[in-house]
């Protein structure tokens, strides 16, 4: 008897962290921390044997994909890298054609894309769960640990804050709905032209009206960073961006989580990046490398969230 509480059985694919309330979002977040707790204690449960999970990389990956596939080999399943460039999205066949033959063969599809349509339209076209392992608009499985991580050091996180200093990306996008839906005041200090878009900040604010928290969004970062229980960054040139590397180095300048920057933090704080981190650009070694750093912990959580995330998805899932 599986003890998934009923309001995640239905959960079928996981896309965006927005599409999820903050019920759902925080029962999932619970079931990943009891699931750790359990995998401590050596309790594993076979929940997907002979299940497989087909996963597609348009971009290069450590800790999504080995966090996938060895999470399942943990739950008695097998993870197949379906090689991009061998399958060719689009190219050599139609979207809609590879899924219909993924979703036959498979039990679940975890795919890393640029355009975030691609995730919508294998989605849409999936009779099996479709989970996205980043794209350019969201990255929810990188957001599911962070908070995992953030409430498993503070336990109760309501009234929190975290300060994002960096690029208004996938990263921050998910990790603000993410934060909301915990309770956590959420500050974003990025330079101007690299903030997040409105329609995100507005949907941000409808739901942190809600939890009763606020949402920040600033061109100061030391302002940001101001008594701050978590400092989060973010590389400041995403996968795909590569060309417009040297603008985004001179307009991040300001931007870099160093020891000046955590000065105005909690003495307390805890600083997370998503890795991979670029050292001594967005952050220097002294703080990744320092007493407040998670960074290792929360890469950690990446196989323990994604590892429930399959068995929640995937459990009922039919042949
Ligand atoms: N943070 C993250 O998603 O890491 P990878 O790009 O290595 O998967
Ligand atoms: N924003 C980064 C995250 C990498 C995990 C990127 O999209 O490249």
């Amino acid at each position: 008897m599986s003890d998934i509480p009923k309001n995640l059985r239905a959960l079928r694919n996981f896309l965006a962290i927005s599409d999820f309330d903050a019920g759902t979002l925080n029962s999932l977040l619970d079931l990943c921390l009891k699931r750790k707790e359990e995998f401590r204690h050596g309790r594993l449960r076979p929940a997907l044997q002979n299940k497989v999970l087909a996963m597609i990389f348009q971009k290069p990956s450590l800790r999504t994909r080995l966090g996938f596939e060895t999470a399942m080999v943990q739950l008695g399943g097998h993870a197949i890298n379906l090689e991009e460039h061998q399958i060719g999205i689009g190219q050599r066949e139609h979207i809609g054609d590879i899924t219909r033959v993924l979703a036959s063969m498979c039990d679940g599809i975890m795919a890393r894309v640029f355009a975030h349509q691609i995730i919508v339209e294998l989605a849409a076209h999936s009779s099996k769960p479709v989970i996205n392992g980043l794209s350019d608009w969201s990255h929810p499985c990188q957001a599911l640990a962070d908070l995992m991580t953030i409430r498993e050091r503070f336990g109760q996180v309501a009234g929190r804050k975290l300060a994002y200093i960096g690029d208004g990306n996938n990263v921050a996008r998910s990790l603000m709905h993410a934060c909301v839906r915990s309770g956590l005041h959420f500050v974003i200090a990025a330079p101007q032209g690299y903030a997040l878009d409105v329609g995100t900040i507005e949907a941000g604010l409808t739901e942190a009206d809600r939890q009763g928290v606020t949402i920040l969004q600033t061109e100061d970062p030391h302002e940001a960073a101001e008594h701050a229980d978590v400092v989060y960054t973010d590389v400041w040139t995403s996968m795909g961006q590569e060309a417009e590397s040297a603008a985004r180095e001179h307009a991040f300048a300001r931007f870099q989580v160093n020891a000046a920057l955590m000065e105005r933090a909690r003495p307390t704080a805890i600083v997370m990046h998503c890795l991979p981190a670029h050292r001594n650009v967005e952050i220097t070694d002294e703080v990744l490398d320092g007493p407040q750093s998670i960074v290792f912990e929360q890469a950690e959580n990446r196989l323990h969230s994604q590892r429930t995330l399959l068995e929640v998805v995937m459990t009922h899932t039919a042949h």
